[in-house]
């Protein structure tokens, strides 16, 4: 089972192709984006002290994600494969993540960075809703529901993020260029990473890193 990663600014569709690399090869998805969104939504002392930092659209600090990362993997059906969503996000964290896989004698063994100019990253991103119950992720124009704002699944009302709005995402991309980008030179060195046009549909991105796990 693969043990992987989606390296990519915000809007990319690393979230979206987690959802489906999910289903074909029945590998847990660990993002720390949605884990931390349900501590806000449980009213956790996480929560609590995350929520600032996510609404303004920066990080929130290493030592907490680190935290919440490590319990995560230490579940029990993180033991054959996984596939990281969001995590790490700085080279501290990606540190940390190869200090946890020395001691759980596993490597990371390739990263998937979704390339997407800025300008459809805006466009994506005021263009998504997300569905408060299950989680799936829709665009208002790309990937509408099938009844505006009702989700397929379960007919829940579709929300925006609070993070979602366009100032917040400029300055989340900004971050992303600043603390997380230096983490393509980090796996490239190592040569695990494979660079995907992200522009592309969906289902093109899928048949990409299906080609390169097959
Ligand atoms: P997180 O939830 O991880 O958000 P993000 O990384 O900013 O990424 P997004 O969820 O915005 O985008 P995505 O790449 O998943 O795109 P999606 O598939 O939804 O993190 C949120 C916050 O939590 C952070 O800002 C930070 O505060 C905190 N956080 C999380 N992890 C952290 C960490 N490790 N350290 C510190 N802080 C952390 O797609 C976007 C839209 O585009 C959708 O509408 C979708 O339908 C559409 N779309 C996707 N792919 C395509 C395509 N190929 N063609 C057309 N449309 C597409």
């Amino acid at each position: 089972m693969p043990k992987i990663m989606l390296l990519g600014p915000p809007g990319s569709g690393k979230g979206t192709q987690a959802r489906v690399i999910k289903e074909d090869f029945g590998i847990p998805v660990i993002a720390t984006g949605d884990l931390l969104r349900k501590n806000i939504a449980e009213r956790t002392a996480l929560g609590r002290a995350a929520g600032s930092y996510m609404e303004a659209g920066g990080l929130v600090p290493d030592y907490l994600v680190v935290d919440l990362f490590v319990s995560r993997l230490a579940e029990d059906d993180t033991k054959s494969g996984w596939l990281l969503d969001g995590f790490p996000r700085t080279v501290p964290q990606a540190d940390a993540l190869d200090k946890l896989l020395e001691e759980r004698g596993e490597k990371l063994e390739r990263v998937f960075l979704l390339e997407v100019p800025k300008g459809l990253l805006i466009r994506r991103i005021t263009g998504r809703r997300v569905c408060p119950v299950c989680n799936s992720v829709y665009h208002i124009d790309s990937m509408p529901p099938k009844e505006p704002g009702i989700c397929d699944f379960d007919g829940a009302a579709l929300i925006t993020r609070d993070d979602d709005d366009e100032e917040t995402a400029e300055n989340r991309i900004d971050i992303y260029n600043e603390l997380t980008s230096p983490l393509v030179d980090y796996y490239e060195s190592r040569g695990v990473l494979t660079k995907i046009d992200g522009t592309i549909g969906t289902e093109r991105v899928e048949q990409k890193i299906r080609a390169t796990l097959a």
